[in-house]
């Protein structure tokens, strides 16, 4: 081969094994991470909250329903959902009956945008200069995905519908008290609705939403809540190694892009979350994930 093709040829083979890897091996390797948030009075028994987030089902994704089936040896107390569960009409019976005896638990949830509107190919490098909330402000369709029969059906499960709400749950021996919003991502997020202190006479109290922005994390924080949960950034995705995320695609900054960190005086945890879009089925650096979150005694 002469040598002046041996470069391109060679960057063109190296993409492509790249692109392979993101799309067919770290795409499916899904993980549980688990973290310990001290949230509890001392002496409190601690409980066991699932973080789900972000699976945008198509009934096709075999391997991940397959692996949310699994997820109910963890043996949670509680299941929490921060949305973009589906990408497909017919993607909420096989998530239903992935989630099985998980949707025995209690549970809660909020939506995503992408619960709301089917995916469209966009260039995925644009997320590079601007969020996708743009595209929404755009073109703003009316939803043509069945999250109504989402939530009707987690709703009908016992679990509870956090969109632009409040809610108390017995989790274990806890009495939880939850706040939750609609989507920031497309402005459905009505914070005021729930605006106000939390009850102190709850054992615990969570704040869940979709998109981890900071306008809203700050008003959650300020009104007591312990612990905030969200997804929505997918870890950034496409990360780069020794680098992390290029991106969160929303106000969030990249070093809590995901994981467990500290806003204000509550605990936030954001989600990787365990999809993608269809139309960018890659990760890279990033794999996909749920959590388990152990709620214990502050010491
Ligand atoms: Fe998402």
């Amino acid at each position: 081969m002469r040598k002046r093709y041996a470069v391109p040829l060679g960057l063109i083979g190296t993409g492509a094994a790249g692109l392979g890897y993101a799309s067919l091996i770290e795409r499916n390797w899904f993980r549980l991470r688990r973290f310990e948030v001290p949230v509890l009075a001392p002496g409190t028994p601690s409980v066991k909250v699932l973080h789900i987030s972000d699976t945008h089902l198509t009934p096709g994704r075999r391997r991940m329903l397959s692996w949310l089936r699994s997820l109910h040896r963890l043996e949670p107390d509680l299941v929490i959902n921060t949305g973009d569960t589906i990408s497909h009409p017919d993607a909420i019976g096989p998530f239903l009956d992935a989630l099985g005896p998980l949707l025995e638990l209690p549970g809660a949830f909020v939506y995503g945008s992408n619960d709301l509107y089917s995916p469209v190919f966009k260039n995925p490098t644009r997320y590079l200069w601007r969020t996708s909330q743009a595209d929404y402000a755009k073109r703003r369709r009316v939803p043509d995905l069945p999250y109504r029969e989402l939530g009707s059906s987690l709703a009908a499960a016992g679990w509870l519908d956090l969109n632009n709400r409040i809610g108390r749950l017995k989790v274990g021996e806890l009495d939880v008290e939850f706040g939750g919003i609609d989507d920031s991502h497309i402005n459905r997020d009505r914070y005021d609705r729930i605006a106000g202190p939390v009850d102190p006479r709850a054992d615990v109290h969570l704040g869940v939403m979709h998109s981890p922005e900071p306008r809203n994390l700050d008003r959650f924080a300020a009104d007591g809540y312990d612990l905030l949960l969200a997804g929505h950034t997918h870890g950034g995705q496409v990360c780069m190694p020794l680098y992390g995320a290029l991106v969160t695609n929303c106000g969030i900054d990249r070093p809590r892009v995901k994981g467990l960190h500290r806003h204000d005086d509550a605990w936030l945890h954001v989600s990787a979350g365990l999809g993608t879009s269809p139309t960018a089925p890659v990760r890279f650096c990033c794999p996909p994930e749920a959590s388990l979150l152990t709620l214990v005694p502050r010491t």
